[in-house]
């Protein structure tokens, strides 16, 4: 099959893309390549890499030529940066998802648009399914929830062959370090302080990247034009636990810990159910034990990726936003 992968130089994206030619496809990225997107994430993956954003028109129909399907992770990703700043957020959620769109509707191709449990919102007991109302809280996932809605009009009203999965918080290498795991990762191998949101005891329900990149392409695969799958992973875990984990598998102690202003609006529980998706044979591999130990293992050997992060630009957003210097 060959796909066409957009967002394909980002975190989860690259993991898709690298699974996907492991399996034989031909992949075309399409990315903007923003802070978030590096051509290092696709290094050892052999795909073609086009440099555009999914609301460049031009680029896109030309980056289509041929395809079988898109998968679309290309968005913007952080809750926190869509706080500080939501203009970007809608413009590639919205303008760029419709753009999309529209390429896909004219080239009659396949659609799977990769969307977050975010969208419905923060739930204290029990669980969402794919029929949960829709209850965004954030910018990110209110641009997230619109996209999708954009995606369903489209199957409703051209029958447009349209997918959406949403997945849970994910979690593994090459995930860009303003992100809970691998900034705490990062900072514990440092002796930095590791800065706790509030009282930390959200709850976030955590998946392996490479369990959500086969749920996707698990859905494309086997999934019904129109539908929302759910992929959740297999461990609901609060936020202090996430970081007492990560001091224990890096040998340090809780004195790093440092409780800071929690974030405006935060959520304080996600809970996915992927019964849907697990009907169709997808599992979940990795229990969040294994992946984080993986995980920190994977940033302590891989210091030539996250170094440039550390010294260049990505400086200057922590101190923004911590207000306190990386290592100060
Ligand atoms: P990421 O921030 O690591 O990567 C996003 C990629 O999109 C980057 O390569 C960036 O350059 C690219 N991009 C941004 N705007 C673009 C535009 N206008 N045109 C083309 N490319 C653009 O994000 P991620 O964590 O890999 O997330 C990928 C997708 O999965 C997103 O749609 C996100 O909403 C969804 N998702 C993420 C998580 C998570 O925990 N990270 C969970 C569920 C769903
Ligand atoms: P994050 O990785 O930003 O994902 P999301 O907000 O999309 O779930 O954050 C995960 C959780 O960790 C969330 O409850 C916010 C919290 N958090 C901190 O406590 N400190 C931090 O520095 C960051 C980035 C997140």
């Amino acid at each position: 099959m060959k796909l066409l992968v957009c967002g394909g130089a980002g975190f989860i994206g690259s993991n898709f893309a690298r699974q996907r030619v492991e399996r034989g496809d031909q992949v075309v990225v399409l990315d903007k390549l923003t802070y978030a997107g590096r051509r290092e994430n696709l290094e050892g993956v052999d795909c073609e890499l086009v440099v555009a954003g999914i609301e460049d028109a031009e680029a896109v129909r030309g980056a289509l030529a041929g395809v079988d399907a898109v998968v679309n992770f290309a968005a913007e990703t952080h809750v926190d940066r869509s706080i500080a700043q939501p203009d970007a957020f809608v413009q590639t959620h919205a303008v760029g998802t419709w753009v999309l769109l529209e390429a896909v509707r004219e080239a009659s191709v396949r659609y799977v648009q990769v969307s977050t449990d975010e969208v419905y919102g923060s739930i204290e007991e029990g669980t969402f399914t794919e029929s949960s109302p829709l209850a965004p809280s954030s910018p990110y996932s209110a641009t997230k929830a619109g996209a999708d809605l954009l995606v369903s009009s489209y199957f409703h009203t051209y029958g447009t062959e349209a997918l959406i999965c949403r997945g849970s918080n994910n979690y593994g290498p090459f995930q860009y370090p303003e992100k809970l795991i691998p900034l705490m990762v990062l900072n514990a191998l440092h002796g930095d302080a590791l800065p706790v949101y509030g009282d930390g005891m959200q709850v976030r329900n955590w998946i392996y990247v490479e369990d959500f990149a086969a749920g996707i392409g698990h859905a494309l695969e086997h999934g019904a034009p129109g539908e929302v799958y759910n992929v959740g992973g297999p461990d609901e875990c609060p936020n202090m636990e996430v970081v007492g984990r990560i001091l224990a598998l890096t040998g340090r102690d809780e004195s790093l810990i440092e409780h800071v202003t929690d974030r405006p609006g935060h959520d304080r529980r996600y809970s996915l159910s992927s019964e849907k998706v697990r009907a169709l044979g997808w599992e979940p591999r990795v229990r969040f034990e294994e992946g984080l130990a993986r995980t920190v293992d994977w940033y302590r050997e891989n210091t030539a990726w996250w170094e440039p992060i550390r010294s260049g630009d990505y400086r200057a957003y922590y101190e923004r936003h911590y207000g306190r210097a990386l290592g100060g």
